[in-house]
C-alpha cells in the first residue's frame, strides 16, 4: 500500500546489518519467510481488495520476492522486494529512478492495523535486507519515504542497526514536474530518469 506524497525522499541503506534480534527487541512473534500465490489465502481479505492481489500476480509474476511475516494462518507484515534496475514512486508524477549495480528495492510495505508499532516491520526490515544479500546479491537497499514517515522510520530502525541515508528529495513543482534535489552529490547508487 504504498503512500500518497507530494514530497518523497530516496534512501538507501546497507543490506550487511546484523540479523539477530537486539535484546530490547520485543517484537510479536512472527515467522518471516518468501511468500507466494499459495500464500494468498492468509492474507487479511478486511484490508486487502481484488486489486491488491492483481498487483500481487504480477509482481511475482515477474520475479519479484514476497517477505512475508506469518503469525498463526495469517499474514499480519510484508514487503515486496526486487533488484531490477529502474524504479518509480508512481504517487509522484516523474518520480522516477535508476539503480546502480547491487543496488536492490523495497517497497510496499503493510503491517497489519492492529499489530502496528509493535516492531514488526522493523523486524521485516532486517528480512528483507537479509533478502536482498543473498538473493540478489545486493550491498544497498533502495527506498522511498514520503516526508512525513522519513524521520520516524530512520529513528525505529536505527534500533535494529539500520541507517537511513537520504539520498534525494524529490518534490511536485508548480509546473506538476518532479523536481529533484540531490542530498548526497557524491553518491551514485540512484539517479532521477529524465521525466521528459
Ligand atoms: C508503515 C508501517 C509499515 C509500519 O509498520 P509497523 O510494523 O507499525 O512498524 P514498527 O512497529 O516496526 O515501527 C513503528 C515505527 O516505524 C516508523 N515508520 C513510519 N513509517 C515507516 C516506514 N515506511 N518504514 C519503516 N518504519 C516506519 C514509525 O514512525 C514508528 O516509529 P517510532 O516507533 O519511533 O514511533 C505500517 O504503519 C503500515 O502498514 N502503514 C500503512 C502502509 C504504509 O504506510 N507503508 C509504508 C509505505 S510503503
Amino acid at each position: 500500500m504504498i503512500v500518497l506524497g507530494r514530497e518523497v525522499y530516496v534512501c538507501k541503506c546497507s543490506t550487511d546489518v546484523p540479523r539477530e534480534p537486539s535484546a530490547s527487541d520485543a517484537s510479536p512473534n512472527v515467522e518471516w519467510t518468501l511468500g507466494n500465490r499459495d500464500d494468498f489465502a492468509m492474507v487479511p481479505l478486511e484490508h486487502h481488495e481484488d486489486a491488491h492481489f492483481a498487483d500481487f500476480e504480477e509482481r511475482l509474476g515477474r520475479g519479484e520476492e514476497w517477505l512475508i511475516g506469518v503469525m498463526g494462518e495469517k499474514i499480519v507484515s510484508y514487503t515486496w522486494l526486487h533488484a531490477r534496475s529502474h524504479v518509480s514512486y508512481p504517487y509522484l508524477p516523474g518520480c522516477k529512478f535508476k539503480l546502480g549495480q547491487g543496488v536492490g528495492y523495497g517497497y510496499d510495505a503493510w503491517t497489519h492495523p492492529d499489530l502496528r508499532g509493535e516492531g514488526l516491520r522493523r523486524r521485516g526490515f532486517v528480512e528483507e535486507l537479509h533478502v536482498l544479500r543473498t538473493s540478489f546479491g545486493c550491498e544497498w537497499e533502495a527506498s522511498f519515504f514520503v516526508k512525513h514517515q522519513l524521520e520516524g522510520a530512520t529513528r525505529s530502525l536505527a534500533k535494529a542497526g539500520i541507517r537511513i541515508v537520504p539520498l534525494w528529495r524529490v518534490r511536485l513543482g508548480e509546473n506538476r514536474k518532479a523536481q529533484f534535489e540531490s542530498l548526497a552529490p557524491e553518491d551514485r547508487s540512484t539517479e532521477p530518469m529524465d521525466s521528459e
